[in-house]
């Protein structure tokens, strides 16, 4: 069963406070939430593989340890996932970025793929899926579906804020998946959104309405 990481890092947890505040104009707010992708990452990678390296240290020989080299991919979920992907492109430069878009069909309410841009070699990496807001879990879950569809095995999802719902559906869908959140709030209303939360994520990254 994947794991649910809620991330109580008090970096974290300040930034997160003005991300939150609807006072908080669009150039602070990206710039937070870019941080807030970084630090969030630091842990994210916590279980990559290492390996043994033969240095020379200006004093001694010595065993060092280094990234094994895993291939990573960070896939945003457009657009707010944008938000996220430089933060953690700081601490994994070399990662691939892949892009999945999706729109709600106003009947079904179901999320639809309109967009899929994916490193090649997808059965050799290990992706994480990143978007601000897991809310119903609908999106996540078929942005996962479609990373599983094209070969991907090993993949992480990090948001910076979870409703219990959605983790839950998130959980369901793809229980070999580790959820990493920054806040897991109390509900979602009925227009979707989380509550308390912090709006609408796209729009506050991007100054639209
Ligand atoms: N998407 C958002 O941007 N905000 C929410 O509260 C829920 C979904």
């Amino acid at each position: 069963m994947g794991k649910v990481h809620v991330f109580d890092h008090p970096l974290i947890q300040h930034k997160l406070s003005y991300i939150r505040e609807e006072k908080t104009g669009t150039k602070e707010f990206r710039e937070l939430v870019d941080e807030v992708g970084m630090l969030m990452a630091y842990e994210v990678t916590r279980d990559l593989e290492l390996q043994d390296v033969e240095i020379d240290t200006p004093v001694t020989k010595m065993t060092a340890k280094r990234l094994a080299g895993k291939k990573m991919a960070v896939v945003p979920i457009l657009r707010a996932g944008l938000g996220m992907t430089d933060g953690v492109l700081k601490l994994i430069p070399a990662a691939r970025v892949g892009h999945i878009g999706l729109y709600r069909d106003p009947e079904t309410l179901q999320p639809v793929e309109y967009f899929a841009k994916l490193p090649q070699d997808i059965e050799e990496r290990d992706f994480i899926v990143v978007d601000p807001m897991l809310a119903t879990g609908g999106s996540a879950i078929e942005a996962i579906n479609s990373l599983k569809k094209r070969g991907a095995t090993k993949i992480r999802f990090m948001c910076l804020i979870a409703a219990p719902e959605g983790v839950e559906l998130l959980k369901e869908a793809h229980p070999d998946v580790d959820i990493y959140i920054a806040a897991l709030d109390e509900k979602l209303n009925d227009h979707g959104y989380i509550v308390p939360g912090l709006g609408d994520a796209g729009d506050r990254l991007f100054g639209t309405k």
